[in-house]
């Protein structure tokens, strides 16, 4: 191998690596559990460089040996005893005794951080979205995303209504899973405000790739007051075209799946919309929620999402345009 593929590559792998520690990564920590999980994953990189780097020197070595030596060289028996000893068992034992001691320890500290004193959330899988319910504020549900006030400690409580799906925000911690019938603790932490991608991290059918979630982290007093308008109905429609959109909603397809809480509109097969303005995806995060894409998907969902549980709706252009400015109005 020429110098210039050797430096080719390790340029790659540097590239990789450094992209690998960029926003969204589980190597950019926000919090107490991602730094805990960072640190372990920088520990396996670094002795596992290490032994590399070891078992190509002693590679270069015997090749060197042999290139210089006339006829075969043989190791003494001493020597070889020595290194399959010593390097081969000696240093593989410690090595994965380093690594179980850390990575038990890790784990015993993220199982310990569960419990009982945090901000209650219970997040509920669905194909493919996610359910967001605020224990302590009966009426704050809403999906795909999840407020988080700073420097507070969020106890997640994990379940599922169809299938196994994964909760993962790379930046805020590990994986757990949201199991049907069982409730799963996982406790979440952001040390600064800001939003944090997630992902079912789970094969839970066919837009499993596309059941992505959002972490809102706020400022305790704005996450305050974003919770007390989420407990809130909807605001009454204020003008003839919402008025109207709200009636097109009560009476087509949408109400017979979806909530909006101080409407007649009470089924919970779909997210609960009753703040789906304050939202910033729709669709589990597959498209911005704008009122172009907001359209798109109320008439074919499946274009979009295709699998996804919600059939298209056919509307008349009028009635189409009410119930756009109605969603529009729900804050
Ligand atoms: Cu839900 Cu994968």
């Amino acid at each position: 191998m020429s110098r210039r593929v050797g430096a080719l590559l390790g340029f790659a792998a540097a590239a990789v690596l450094l992209s690998a520690c960029g926003e969204g990564s589980a190597l950019s920590p926000k919090g107490p559990n991602a730094r805990d999980i960072a640190g372990l994953w920088w520990l396996m990189f670094w002795l596992g460089l290490a032994v590399y780097v070891f078992v190509v020197a002693l590679l270069l070595v015997v090749l060197r040996r042999r290139g210089k030596a006339e006829a075969p060289v043989e190791a003494t028996p001493g020597e070889g005893r020595a290194l399959i000893w010593g390097a081969g068992v000696g240093m593989t034992t410690v090595v994965i005794i380093v690594l179980v001691l850390v990575s038990y320890s890790v784990g015993g500290r993220i199982y310990d951080r569960r419990g009982t004193g945090g901000l209650q959330v219970e997040v509920i899988g669905y194909k493919f979205w996610w359910e967001v319910r605020y224990v302590d504020r009966p009426g704050a549900i809403t999906a795909n995303e999840i407020h988080i006030p700073t420097g507070r400690p969020v106890d997640l409580i994990l379940t599922s209504r169809d299938v196994i799906h994964s909760f993962w925000v790379p930046e805020l911690g590990g994986k757990l899973d949201l199991v049907p019938g069982v409730r799963h603790a996982l406790r979440i932490q952001a040390d600064r405000s800001g939003e944090f991608r997630g992902q079912c991290a789970e094969y839970c059918g066919v837009q499993h790739a596309n059941m992505l979630l959002l972490v809102v982290a706020q400022p305790p007093d704005e996450f305050d007051s974003w919770l007390d308008r989420q407990a809130q109905p909807r605001q009454p429609p204020t003008s003839p075209l919402t008025q109207r959109g709200e009636e097109v909603f009560v009476r087509t397809p949408c109400g017979a799946c979806h909530r909006v809480r101080g409407t007649t509109a009470t089924a919970d097969v779909g997210p609960d919309l009753t703040h789906f303005a304050t939202r910033r995806t729709l669709g589990a995060g597959v498209r911005p929620n704008t009122r172009g894409h907001l359209g798109g998907w109320i008439s074919d969902p499946q274009a979009i999402k295709p699998g996804n549980l919600m059939p298209p709706t056919k509307l008349a252009p009028d009635e189409l345009l009410a119930l756009l400015a109605y969603m529009e109005s729900l804050t």
